[in-house]
């Protein structure tokens, strides 16, 4: 389904219970003044709502759904579970977790439960479906929300126990298991379930069987699902047909957001970028946030109005940038604009975090005035609610390769998974071409350009699936350190890069990691992207021979000098790139821009740079989001393209200019 809403939804976390009731009046009188059209209740008021093992006290909770109600006020509401009650901790001591030392970690935060605690999980699902059952004829409630940023991971012996039981499902003998973890080396070799542990704190926090960190991940990744499917499933007894989310994070490497992705009825997500963050690094996010369910629009669950607490430097977002990042989420596929928080908490660690309501509680601050600007104009975006992203080009992004890659001893610890993806998706943002961020398991054949940024683990499948697109004419771009292992990590024995030598036509003979002061070039040869001379190089260096494929550019220095760094390989009707190091931005701009023009896939308007721009379509028609991130005015040459700024009904053909942060939401009308 493309559209769960009918209004362009605006609000968020609401924590009335934390204020005396005469606020709670005032907050209602704010509100409407910003344009709020929906709260988040109760995200953290478990204790309030279960003030003991067999007590349950909604009628609180009542009275702000009707003060709510009364106001036109549709609710998000959240189960509450993120945070058990301390009578839970005291009572049944196995709900807090066990760290990696070993040690049970005391009560006191949020997300501080076992995952496979049993009184959590009953506890937790209980509350979910009284709360529904409570609550299940208020049509002011348009969205679940389950716990809050699921993220424990626990290594009690509850969970030890559920490990092996997993193992035993997955690899069904004692044998199997010895093999896929390779507990040969060192002598590890287990004879019985009992002497399997999961990793621990030894020698540092080392890891000598990266194969059974890996399965701890994915076992620990499918037992957090496993609480939000048990409330979820209590929530759908009672209200089958209200959509259910939990809000995620973004590149959060602890859960494998794919998997997750499957069970959410529409993607929420919590966007807190540092004030220096780039910006496309944050589109980044949002693509891949977007791409968990293939394209399908998501929520902006939470962001700060203008700071954060958090972060060592929680910095203002300056006069404009709240708005401006608002839309470039919208452009990237939200149906939602939502923060955290409301109302700034009185005290707690939270006390700083930035709000539509400030301490002094009217609304005169700057930050109200932004955001009831805002919240004036979103409702003009009604009809952009469920339209599609169109992206020509796709990143891949697994999380299992993510864990695998980090785990890894060697060949740097300078190799991190994330930056390499951005150094591939900034490229595309500063071309202006829209890229998906998607699982590489998914259909390809939509996509012109697909890129696998060091796709060390090659799951099974995966090189079929590429294959497939590249035969049919796709191009492929991968680079250094892939093809390595397979989702055991287990190295190929077949020359790297494994299943993917016959596809790019090369062979990596070894793997050279700089130091960071070091650096190598590329120089170009005959090549039909229009790159030429000398471009930076570092972090790592592939020693690769072309077997078949055409050598683009080659090494400049080190004892591999003139050696490939750079080919394509003719594979059915199409392409498959090998980037054999991590070039400098210079180069990545240029060579993804030359890939787009032979794709065809370059935006056809002309922009200054710091301009960004996305489209989303549906059947009322095509948007064009043009945002400007300089901090001067910036232009876009819409050619003969005719536009309507949904924002002002301004017409909008050939050059138009944008003010610093200024932001033009256009509809196609010719
Ligand atoms: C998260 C949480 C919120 C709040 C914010 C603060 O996203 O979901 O409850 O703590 O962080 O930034
Ligand atoms: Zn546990």
């Amino acid at each position: 389904m493309d559209k769960f809403f009918d209004k362009f939804y605006y609000g968020g976390d609401y924590n009335p219970n934390q204020f005396p009731k005469e606020i709670w009046y005032e907050d209602m009188r704010l509100f409407k003044l910003a344009g709020v059209n929906i709260v988040t209740l109760p995200v953290f008021s478990w204790a309030s709502l279960q003030p003991s093992e067999n007590e349950y006290d909604f009628s609180w909770l009542d009275e702000i759904f009707d003060l709510v109600e009364q106001n036109g006020i549709d609710i998000c509401l959240a189960t509450s579970t993120a945070a058990q009650p301390a009578w839970m901790s005291k009572r049944y001591p196995e709900v807090c977790p066990v760290d990696e030392n070993g040690v049970r970690v005391k009560h006191g935060w949020r997300v501080n439960f076992c995952p496979n605690s049993e009184v959590y999980r009953h506890f937790a699902s209980k509350l979910a479906g009284k709360l529904a059952e409570h609550y299940k004829d208020r049509k002011s409630i348009k969205v679940w929300h389950i716990g809050n940023e699921y993220g424990p991971v626990c290594y009690c012996d509850t969970c030890a126990g559920k490990f092996r039981e997993w193992l035993k499902k997955k690899y069904k003998t004692i044998e199997n298991l010895n093999k896929a973890w390779n507990l040969q080396f060192w002598g590890h070799t287990v004879y019985d379930w009992d002497e399997v542990l999961p990793p621990s704190n030894i020698a540092g926090g080392k890891i000598v069987h990266q194969a059974r960190a890996l399965d701890y991940f994915r076992f620990m990744n499918d037992s957090v699902l496993e609480c939000y499917l048990l409330e979820k499933e209590e929530i759908r007894k009672h209200t089958p047909n209200i959509p259910i989310t939990t809000n995620l994070m973004g590149t959060y490497k602890p859960l494998d957001y794919f998997k997750w992705a499957k069970e959410m009825d529409i993607v929420s997500w919590d966007s807190y970028p540092r004030a220096n963050d780039p910006m496309s690094n944050i589109a980044m996010r949002h693509d891949l946030m977007r791409g968990l369910k293939e394209g399908q629009s998501f929520m902006l669950m939470e962001q700060t109005p203008s700071q954060q607490n958090w972060q060592a430097y929680n910095s203002l977002k300056k006069p404009g940038i709240m708005r401006l990042w608002s839309y470039q989420a919208i452009a990237h596929g939200a149906d939602t604009v939502m923060f955290f928080q409301m109302r700034r908490s009185h005290g707690g660690c939270e006390k700083f975090h930035g709000a539509l309501i400030a301490h002094v509680g009217h609304e005169n601050t700057r930050v109200f005035r932004e955001c009831a600007e805002l919240g004036a104009e979103l409702p003009k975006l009604k009809e952009i609610i469920g339209s599609r992203v169109k992206a020509k080009a796709a990143i891949l992004f697994d999380w299992e390769n993510w864990h695998a890659l980090e785990l890894s001893s060697g060949p740097s610890k300078d190799l991190k998974y994330v930056p390499e993806i951005n150094r591939y998706h900034s490229a595309f943002y500063n071309n202006n071409v829209t890229v998906d961020v998607i699982n590489p398991s998914f259909d390809l054949s939509k996509y012109d350009v697909v890129v696998a940024p060091v796709l060390y683990m090659v799951r099974e499948g995966v090189a079929e699936n590429i294959k497939e697109y590249v035969k049919n004419g796709g191009t492929f771009i991968t680079t250094f350190f892939s093809g390595i292992v397979d989702e055991n990590d287990y190295v190929t024995m077949k020359g790297y890069p494994g299943e993917l030598r016959d596809l790019l036509g090369i062979w990596a003979e070894e793997i050279d990691p700089l130091f960071p002061e070091d650096k190598n070039g590329i120089v170009m040869q005959e090549n039909d992207l229009g790159l030429s001379g000398e471009y930076e190089c570092k972090l790592i260096c592939d020693i690769i021979h072309s077997e078949g494929a055409k050598v683009l550019g080659v090494y400049k220095d080190n004892f591999y000098m003139g050696m490939p760094c750079l080919t394509v390989n003719e594979y059915g009707k199409g392409k498959a790139y090998y980037v054999a190091t991590a070039p400098s931005a210079e180069f990545m701009d240029a060579f993804i821009k030359g890939i787009c023009q032979q794709k065809n896939i370059l935006p056809k308007y002309t922009f200054d740079k710091g301009i960004e721009f996305t489209e989303r379509e549906n059947e009322h028609g095509k948007y064009l989001f043009v945002l400007n991130h300089n901090t001067c005015e910036a232009s876009i040459d819409l050619a003969d393209d005719k536009f309507v700024d949904l924002l002002t009904s301004k017409e909008y053909s050939g050059k138009a200019t944008l003010p610093k942060y200024g932001v033009l939401v256009l509809k196609k009308i010719n």
